[in-house]
């Protein structure tokens, strides 16, 4: 499963590559509000610090819109990938990017219905969110198992992104699933390092260790 970071901050997003395990990014309106950054500067800095797909969402709600504001992100790198939001202007905007094959995350998927339109529009990716689902009392991790289901019953190339993370274990689930990419806020990216059985363990080691007198280098 590939791991992106859904973030616009640049800072975290340095940091989180450095560990080699970053594949791409995702951002959106309200995370690059939250940056604080000029849009196509954010992307821009992105797109050089992390080699793989960087998704930057159009914010028109018509498809020619969409599609010119789309055609200019696409222009800021090779590695940009067009957000657009399921609906039936966004599907149209995805329709037109992918016949020229520019790649498209379909974003705001709340059902299995949804995510076969995003499929037949052509998209590379479907972005269904789990923790906003979860958020109204409905189940998040059921409409990935959907979703990953129909596609690969009807082979549909589009890959399942599970979005909208809140916990670890939405990723373990997304993953134990078959999706076939995460987006990790940072914070619960960090988090996935965590055991408390690992900590003492090492503490433990640590200490034998020491007794011993010896050193490797
Ligand atoms: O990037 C889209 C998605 O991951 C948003 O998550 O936490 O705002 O529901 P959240």
């Amino acid at each position: 499963m590939k791991i992106f970071i859904d973030s616009a901050d640049i800072n975290e997003i340095k940091s989180l590559n450095e560990t080699g395990l970053i594949d791409g990014v995702t951002t959106n309106p309200s995370l690059i509000a939250k940056s604080g950054l000029n849009f196509i500067d954010a992307i821009e800095q992105i797109c050089k610090i992390v080699d793989g797909p960087i998704s930057a969402e159009v914010t028109a709600t018509d498809a020619d819109t969409m599609i010119l504001e789309g055609k200019k992100l696409s222009k800021i790198a090779s590695n940009v990938v067009i957000k657009v939001p399921l609906t039936v202007d966004g599907l149209k905007a995805c329709k037109n990017f992918s016949n020229e094959n520019i790649k498209v995350n379909v974003t705001l998927c709340f059902s299995a219905g949804q995510a076969i339109l995003a499929a037949k529009a052509g998209a590379t990716y479907i972005s269904p969110f789990i923790g906003r689902l979860d958020d109204i009392g409905a189940d998040g991790i059921n409409l990935i198992s959907e979703i990953v289901d129909i596609y690969d019953l009807h082979d549909f190339k589009t890959e399942v992104l599970a979005a909208s993370i809140r916990s670890v274990q939405d990723i373990v689930d997304s993953a134990k699933l078959g999706a076939h990419v995460a987006t990790i806020p940072p914070k619960i990216l960090q988090s996935m390092y965590d055991h408390p059985l690992t900590d003492k363990g090492l503490n433990a080691f640590l200490k034998d260790w020491e007794k011993t007198g010896q050193s490797i280098l």
